[in-house]
Parts: structure tokens; C-alpha cells; sequence
């Protein structure tokens, strides 16, 4: 399964809303397509977002006939504000498209710049499944023998360029044959974790418990949890996280019972403009996701609804960040 690929000309990627039922991949030329294909969840996840937008402005660049090299940069600026703005929260999407925008700007023909933007997206994506690995590596040191493990919404290869963060911790101390199992929770309201992380583990043959979200205090409250492992969209210079809205409630729980929480994340996701995790973006989505998601009403029409995408777990519950460089513990400062 390739969660995405640039195939010369064109983007070839899995609809994440099909899955797990139906595994389909979809083929475009166009960087609006990218783009509506982030903002609906099709492409999904902080690091992969930022993989996709990137390949959205080499595709933007490519189909573009501007022969003078002005109107040539006002088109591609046009492509990279419309793909910035497909979400907020994840820091990856901003940092992917400045990095394509500094090269937009490179000295060269229209035709040079055009290849130079493809290469650039090529290595986003392939520094990205670098950084999941060397996560892995270093995220499986941390992991006791037999660890059962709550992970929340979905941190794998789909989520990213390569295996994953949290769930690349995962894979990687599963290889190494520590006999872990892993709780998924199921992460309302749009499911990544009944979705997504049940159907990659299973492939992996990972052994995997799914449970609504609500249970996981019980089974913390039994000893059934030895660690917490997620993903982060955002992190601030003091380590404060922002991930799928659920996060901090499984972080509370984790503290209250003594149980280590550890955010796996790329560089790429830590924001040291920002000071502290309060200043973070946080998305709202479409009420009708809680109410009739997947096609089906649950709930009375015209009911208000609240549906932040993301919630800030503080630093102070985190016991340690993993990133690619290694193992961050406490006082985070992310420079
Ligand atoms: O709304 P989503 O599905 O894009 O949210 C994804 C998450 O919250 C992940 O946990 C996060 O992006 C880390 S993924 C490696």
C-alpha cells in the first residue's frame, strides 16, 4: 500500500474515507483536487498533509502555461494560499509550502524551476519516511517488554510519508519482537482509530483491541495499560501538543493512574514560533461529521454542535517527545 506517490505528471492516492471497506486510490493532475482531497479527509494526518500540499504545487506548476516568469510566480502564490488553506492545525501543511515557495523563487527558466519544485516535494516526502523511521528506533527503546499500549486516532503510513510516528514506534518494537499489543480508540467523531489504526495493525499482524473512546479510563483503572503513544499536529516551543480532540482527555486518565503518555512527531511538527500550546490554531469541522457522519443521522436536525478537530495536551503531561533526533524529556524546549 502506497498512501501516496507522485507518478511524473500526476498524484496517485488512497481515499482514506473509503477505508477500511473499500481500499481505492485516485489519480490527479490537479492541485485543487489535492486540495479538496485535504480539507475532506481523503488525505489525512499532519505529516502526510504537508507531503500532498507539496506535491499540489508541483502539480500546479506543471499544468501552469504562463510563459513569463511573474505571472508564472502570481499563479503558483495563487495554488500555495489555496492549499494553506485547506487546514489550520497542522504545522507541516505551512512548513511543506514555504519550503516549495522559497524554491518557487529560484533563479532558472520556468521549465528548471518547474523540475526544481518536483524534486523539492520528492524530498519532503522521502526526509518524511526518514524521520518515521529513526522515530521507530528510538520510540521502541522506550517501550517495556509485552507493552500493551493505548494509541489514539491514526499515526501511521497513513498518516505520514513513511510507517508512521506513534505507530512507527509500534511496528518498529513489534519487528524487533517484543510482543506488545496495542488498544485503539475508536476517535470520534470521523473514526481514524476503528478506521485506520485497526485496519494498518491487523495488516501488520499486530495484535489490536479496538474500544470507544470512553472506555479507556476503565481499562487504565484495570492495569491494562502500560503506555499512551500519539501522534501530535502541532507542537509549541514548551512542548505543549496539539492532536485529534481526545488526546488530552486520554492524557489526564494516563496521569491520574501513573502511566507514561509519549507524543511521537517529526520536527517538522514542532512550531518554535509559538511559546506555549495556547496559541495554537484549532480547527473546527462541519457539525454534520457529530451528527450524520458517515450518511447517518444520530442525532436531531438543527441540534447545535461543537466539534473542535484537535485538543492541547500541556507539556507537564507529557513524560517524553520523540522526535527523529531522539528521546526529549523535560523542560521541553523546542529552539
Ligand atoms: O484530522 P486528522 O485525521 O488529520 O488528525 C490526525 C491526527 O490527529 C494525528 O494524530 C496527527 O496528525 C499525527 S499523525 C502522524
Amino acid at each position: 500500500m502506497k498512501t501516496i506517490e507522485w507518478l511524473e505528471d500526476r498524484v496517485r492516492f488512497i481515499d482514506q474515507t473509503k477505508l477500511p471497506l473499500e481500499e481505492t486510490y485516485r489519480e490527479t493532475d490537479l492541485y485543487t483536487v489535492i486540495g479538496d482531497a485535504i480539507r475532506s479527509l481523503s488525505i489525512r494526518g499532519a505529516p502526510l498533509i504537508g507531503v500532498a500540499a507539496a506535491y499540489g504545487v508541483a502539480l500546479a506548476a506543471l499544468r501552469s502555461r504562463q510563459t513569463d516568469v511573474q505571472s508564472f510566480h502570481d499563479e503558483i502564490e495563487c495554488a500555495i494560499t489555496g492549499l494553506a488553506s485547506t487546514r489550520p492545525t497542522a504545522v507541516n501543511l505551512f512548513r511543506a509550502l514555504e519550503r516549495m515557495k522559497v524554491v518557487l523563487y529560484s533563479n532558472g527558466s520556468i521549465d528548471e524551476v518547474r523540475q526544481l519544485l518536483i524534486q523539492e516535494a520528492t524530498r519532503i516526502h522521502m526526509e518524511d519516511a526518514e524521520m518515521c523511521l529513526r522515530i521507530g528506533e528510538h520510540g521502541a527503546e522506550l517501550l517495556p517488554d509485552r507493552a500493551r499500549i493505548l494509541t489514539h486516532c491514526n499515526t501511521g503510513a497513513l498518516a505520514t510519508g513513511g510507517e508512521g510516528t506513534a505507530l512507527s514506534i509500534i511496528t518498529t518494537a513489534h519487528r524487533q519482537g517484543n510482543s506488545i499489543m496495542v488498544y485503539a480508540s475508536e476517535t470520534r467523531p470521523l473514526l481514524q482509530g476503528a478506521r485506520l489504526t485497526t485496519w494498518e495493525l491487523m495488516n501488520a499482524g499486530i495484535p489490536v483491541t479496538l474500544i470507544t473512546d470512553n472506555t479507556a479510563a476503565f481499562l487504565m483503572q484495570q492495569k491494562k495499560i502500560d503506555c499512551v503513544i500519539v501522534g501530535a499536529d502541532r507542537i509549541a516551543r514548551n512542548g505543549d501538543a496539539a492532536n485529534k480532540v481526545g488526546t488530552y482527555m486520554h492524557a489526564v486518565t494516563a496521569k491520574h493512574h501513573g502511566i507514561p503518555l509519549y507524543v511521537a512527531a517529526p520536527s517538522s511538527s514542532i512550531d518554535s514560533t509559538l511559546e506555549e500550546g495556547g496559541k495554537i490554531p484549532i480547527e473546527e469541522r462541519n457539525g454534520s461529521e457529530v451528527t450524520e457522519g458517515f450518511g447517518r443521522r444520530i442525532a436531531p436536525v438543527g441540534v447545535d454542535v461543537y466539534a473542535p478537530a484537535f485538543d492541547v495536551t500541556p507539556a507537564r503531561l507529557i513524560s517524553a517527545i520523540i522526535t527523529e533526533k531522539g528521546i526529549h524529556r523535560h523542560p521541553f524546549d523546542f529552539r
